[in-house]
């Protein structure tokens, strides 16, 4: 992975996420799970949103490899998945992750 700009994250996250993900403490889910301090967390975590079948299983941590993983194919980590989006930009990726993991507060 190239070094990430969370900065340049944060502006990606808006154009690339924010259209189903709030990344805002206590701001809730959306179509797709509060993603505020994901990064660290156990897949599948978040209370109250009902996730596809295969997070059920889902036994690791969002760390920087699983991120770039899913951010190219959610499918690929997680078959069951209904997240519609993949980013072949390994940069883009990077950035979005630097600020997830900005957000970090573990
Ligand atoms: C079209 C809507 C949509 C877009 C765009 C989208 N997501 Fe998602 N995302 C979802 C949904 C829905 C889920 C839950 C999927 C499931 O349960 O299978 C999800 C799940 C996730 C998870 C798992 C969280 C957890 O609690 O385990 C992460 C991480 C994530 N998304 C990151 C991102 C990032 C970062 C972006 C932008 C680069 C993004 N998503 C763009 C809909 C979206």
């Amino acid at each position: 992975m190239p070094p990430g700009d969370p900065a340049k994250g944060a502006a990606l996250f808006t154009s690339n996420c924010a259209a189903c993900h709030s990344a805002v403490n206590g701001g809730g889910d959306e179509q797709g799970p509060n993603l505020y301090d994901v990064y660290g967390r156990k897949a599948g975590s978040e209370k109250g949103f009902a996730y596809s079948a295969g997070f059920a299983k889902a036994d690791f941590v969002w760390d920087d490899a699983h991120l770039d993983k899913w951010l190219t194919k959610p499918t690929s980590v997680i078959s069951t998945t209904y997240m519609m989006y993949a980013q072949p930009d390994p940069q883009i990726r990077a950035d979005i992750i630097a600020y997830l993991k900005s957000l970090d507060t573990k």
